[in-house]
Order: structure tokens, then sequence, then C-alpha cells
């Protein structure tokens, strides 16, 4: 068979020569909306712990907004440095989807099982990764859809068979498609750096609680005992955060001293010290209680990082996993030796993290905030909306081979 239609199955166990993706070319690079193109390009070989997805719905994630753009990485010429010869990005990182085709020497699923896809990826031969080590730590990992291609926007998508996890049987493709980057990144950055884990009533503050990490890092404190403060700019999100696990709840748009620490000795730091304590003030008023958070969920980076720094707990943790409005990180180090408070990067998950984290969505204690689904030639689009800021709350999807909204869910 050379080409399936959307939605169409070829004999399971076997693949077309060619396929349909979303693709981004270097020439393209620039807006989402008009960086991602559907193309047909050859359906990818197996090695032998590969496994082929037949994708029924993607996830929409900010990396590949990052991969539209070609900023701050050309992903495709960063491939090509290490020696594969493909001239495009197809990439995607969540997804949902049934196993179709397995190598060799595949032992945890077969074909027929339906799936969801962390985006860790390593090396199988990686020395790091076989010495039984975090392979989250090991010099060959990459985020598979980002770093790595044939990810989510193809119609099969190539993945190692140690990324699967059970698809939960209560939810719908696209609901199953589109949380596992955001929740399993926010489950490492919230239980994977002991001692500063999630303790029965701890206060964790979420830097943009009703987006797609954020609303997951909401319900993951719930579930295990902490208390979530959101923060938010906008109150029509505040319900949402109230919803899905936040005890209070704060606008950052009430305050003004966002931005990179100011030199301590300058005139301007005085401001923003009058702005970070008063912030402190909004998050003692949304928490009802004088607390710090013993855990700060950062991903804003340089605009907030300062504030961070400053609201974390004694012995605390800052964990963060990105630096979207800016990688220049301060922080006022006096507060950070004398308060003996941890900064600590933190980056998507190992297979232990994403089973725990699937865990709780299985047992219903996480919902995956579905917020829109688009169709598959709107992927563009919805990256597009995610650049902007304009994305409805909690995480989008896209359908691939589902060709209708609803259906997947069994129970
Ligand atoms: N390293 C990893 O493993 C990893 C994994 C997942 C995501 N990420 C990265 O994490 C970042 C967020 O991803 P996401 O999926 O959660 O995106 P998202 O759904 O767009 O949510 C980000 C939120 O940040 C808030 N925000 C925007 N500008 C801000 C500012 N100036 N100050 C404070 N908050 C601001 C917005 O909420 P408000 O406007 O309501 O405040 C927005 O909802 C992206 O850069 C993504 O690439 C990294």
């Amino acid at each position: 068979m050379e080409l399936c239609e959307l939605g169409q199955k070829p004999p399971l166990g076997e693949a077309p020569e060619k396929m349909y993706a979303f693709l981004v070319r270097q020439d393209r690079f620039g807006q989402p909306r008009d960086a991602f193109k559907r193309e047909v390009i050859p359906t990818p070989g197996l090695g032998p712990e590969d496994v082929l997805v037949y994708v029924m719905a993607t996830g929409i994630n900010y990396n590949n907004v990052w991969a539209a753009l070609g900023k701050p990485l050309d992903v495709i010429a960063e491939r090509q440095k290490k020696g594969e010869p493909e001239d495009f990005h197809a990439g995607g990182s969540d997804c949902s989807g049934i196993v179709w085709k397995v190598g060799e020497k595949v032992k945890n699923v077969k074909p027929g099982d339906e799936v969801v896809v962390h985006s860790g990826w390593w090396a199988p031969d990686d020395p790091w990764v076989l010495s039984g080590k975090d392979p989250m730590l090991a010099e060959s990992t990459r985020i598979w859809g980002y770093q790595t291609n044939y990810g989510s926007f193809c119609q099969f998508a190539r993945a190692q068979s140690h990324q699967c996890q059970p698809k939960p049987k209560h939810l719908s493709w696209e609901q199953a498609g589109c949380y596992m980057l955001c929740a399993s990144t926010a489950y490492r950055m919230l239980m994977g750096w002991e001692p500063n884990t999630i303790k029965e009533g701890d206060y964790v503050l979420v830097w943009g609680a009703a987006g797609g990490l954020g609303s997951m890092a909401l319900q993951i404190t719930r579930a295990l005992g902490g208390k979530a403060i959101a923060v938010i700019s906008d109150d029509a999100k505040k319900q949402f955060c109230l919803d899905h696990g936040a005890v209070g709840v704060i606008n950052r748009k009430n305050f003004d001293h966002w931005g990179p620490l100011p030199d301590t000795g300058s005139p301007e730091f005085g401001p923003w010290f009058k702005g970070a304590r008063a912030f402190g003030k909004a998050l003692w008023e949304a928490a009802g209680a004088k607390v710090s958070p013993a855990i700060v969920f950062e991903h804003p980076g340089q605009a907030t990082l300062p504030t961070s720094g400053f609201l974390c707990s004694t012995g605390g943790m800052i964990a963060i996993c990105a630096g979207t409005t800016g990688y220049n990180a301060t922080l006022d180090l006096r507060y950070h030796w004398m308060r003996q408070k941890r900064f600590q990067g933190s980056h998507l998950s190992n297979d232990e993290q994403a089973a725990s984290v699937n865990k709780l969505v299985m047992e219903k204690k996480i919902d995956p905030c579905l917020s829109k689904v688009y169709k598959f030639d709107e992927i563009g689009d919805a990256h597009q909306l995610m650049l902007d800021n304009k994305h409805p709350y909690g995480n989008m999807a896209c359908l691939v081979n589902a060709t209708q909204e609803g259906e997947g869910a069994s129970i």
C-alpha cells in the first residue's frame, strides 16, 4: 500500500510506504501558521526497540512553536550535523494512538495496544542509561518530536517502546493525546527532586496556572496533598484554576515589577522590592495565611524568577523547566544562600515519572484539561494561538487518524 487516507487503517503490523505529516522546513521558519504545512513523506523504518504508532490525536505543545520559529535552535540543522539526512521537521511530542508495528526486540507493547506516548527519548545503548541511572540525565537524551523526527504530527509516529504508557480507557483519543508532555514534566518538577517533593500541606506557587503545564501542576499538587496558589493574567481564568485544585489565585497584571532583578544598589531596586513584597502579600491573601511556597513551579523565567526566588520558603525549591519570557536568570543571592533555597532545572520525565502521572490520570485524579480540538490541517493555527498566548486554557489537541471527536473512550 502506498498511502492511506487519514482514518484509513492498513492491516495491523503493516504500514504504507508513505504517510501524511505536518512539516516545518527551514525556508518556512517563522510564524507557526505559515511554517507548518501538510506534506507526504516516506513512512520511517524501525530500529529494534522502536514502535510505529498509528496516531489518533496529537497534543499541541510550546516546543513545536520554537521548532516553527527556528529559534532558539534550528532543529533540522542540529539533526543534520549529527548525520540525519532529513531536511524537514516532522514534529509532535504528545499523542494517543495504536501500536501498529514493533521492532524485533520490543517486549512491553504489541500491535493493537492503545497507548499514550511520553516524550523522553534516549539512545538505547547509552552507557549512562545501561548503567541504570536516570536516563533523563544521559548525554543522548532528546525531546521526542522536537529534537527527533517522526513525532505525533505524522500519521504514523516512530517512538521508542519505553515511551509508551497505557491509554486511560475513560478518555477519548483527543483527551488522551493532549496531556502527557505537560503532565509528566510537571510531575518530575514536583516529585523528582528529593527531598524537595510535595509533602502534605505544602504550598506550591504555580506560574501560568491555566496553561498546559500549570493546569497539570495544580492537579498533581492537589492529588499529592499540597496546596497550590495559582498565578494568572486574567480574572477570567480564576474559576478554571479553582476548579482544578488551586486554593487561591493571584492576577499578575495587578503588579508591574517584572523582568530581571535590578542591581541591588541601584535606585530601581527599591521599587522592584516593593513590587515583590506586594506580590508576597497577595500570596498570603490567596492562601489565607502567612505562608511561603515550599516549591515554586517556574517556567516564565526571566520575567518572574526574581520574585520566585524572593518568595520561595527557607529550604524550599524553585523548579524551572523553561524561560518563555527570556533566558537571563537573576536572583537576589542574599535570600538564596541565607535561606538555603534550591534552584533546580528540570526537563521532561523518565519512564517511571510518566507512569506515575499516567496512573493519576487513570485514577481520574488528573483531568487532561483538553481545551479545544482542532483538525489535522489546523496544526499550524493551534501553534500560532499558543505563540500569541491566545489559546484556550489547558491543553489543545488535533485529530490525526481519529475522524471525529469523542471516540476512543471505552468506559
Ligand atoms: N523542559 C520541559 O520539559 C518543558 C515541558 C513542557 C513545557 N515546557 C516549556 O514551558 C513553557 C510553558 O509551556 P505551557 O505548555 O505551559 O505553555 P502555555 O499553555 O502557553 O502556558 C504558559 C503560561 O505562561 C503564562 N505567561 C505568559 N507570559 C507570562 C509572563 N510574562 N509572566 C508570567 N507568566 C506568563 C501564561 O499564563 P498567564 O498569562 O495567565 O499568566 C500562559 O498560560 C514553554 O516555554 C514550554 O516550551 C518545557
